[in-house]
């Protein structure tokens, strides 16, 4: 298949169903990377449901990255309650003030520049590059490597570093350029609602046309567990 056939009906798909979840209301009205930047921190390590409330409560203590800046190393605790993984919150803090304490050096606008802030990743970075500027770089969690391994039939994960650089490549020639937010959270919301490990909902699925596993009868065969 090529890329346009996986790409453009998982676009219109997510369109049409993609959930109203607060940062990305916020982020609508507000156009301030602060909150998808505080969401996408939140969505490393917890599951949605839970950084629903935690993510209204933070906002409402923290409304801007100059609050955050401010507030002591109690008040960022008690507003992240609950989450666990602490240090990520203190990193996000930290960033905070480094920024405000800095007003000389630009916000970052790109992948590379949000990476060198401290507590963001590849994954971090690629979101919130993509999603606030518009930079056209994959997002590849666990839910984006399971939807590309069905895509390509691929059975078997073997845990390397070759093969996470794959994934990323694979999600190069994927991504849409003109919308690669759009794109990215569409992979993760396609994995986290339809191709699901368990029981995916092939009958739902925007791209099962263009699906390798779903042709081959073997959903559930890719992909295995990782091979360590
Ligand atoms: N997981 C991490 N970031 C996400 C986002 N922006 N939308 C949906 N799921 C996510």
């Amino acid at each position: 298949f090529t890329e346009p056939q996986f790409r453009d009906p998982l676009l219109s798909w997510y369109q049409k169903n993609k959930r109203p979840l607060p940062w990305r209301l916020v982020w609508m009205q507000t156009q301030d990377p602060y909150v998808v930047w505080v969401s996408e921190i939140m969505l490393q390590q917890t599951v949605i449901k839970a950084v629903i409330p935690a993510y209204d409560r933070f906002l409402k203590a923290f409304p801007s990255y100059k609050h955050l800046a401010d507030a002591s190393e109690d008040q960022v605790r008690l507003a992240s309650r609950g989450l666990g993984y602490y240090r990520r919150f203190r990193m996000l803090h930290q960033a905070a003030q480094h920024l405000n304490d800095h007003p000389e050096d630009v916000w970052p606008t790109n992948f590379k520049a949000w990476k060198a802030l401290p507590g963001v990743g590849d994954y971090t970075a690629a979101a919130i590059a993509s999603i606030c500027f518009n930079d056209a770089v994959p997002v590849v969690d666990g839910n984006v490597e399971r939807v590309f391994c069905r895509l390509f039939d691929i059975r078997l994960i073997p845990n390397l570093p070759r093969l996470k650089r794959k994934f990323f490549e694979l999600g190069q020639s994927l991504i849409s350029v003109s919308h690669p937010g759009d794109y990215n959270q569409a992979v993760m919301e396609l994995g986290q609602t339809i191709c699901t490990k368990q029981n995916p909902n092939c009958s739902q699925c925007p791209v099962a046309k263009v699906c390798l596993a779903k042709n081959n009868s073997s959903q559930t065969l890719a992909p295995q567990s990782k091979q360590k």
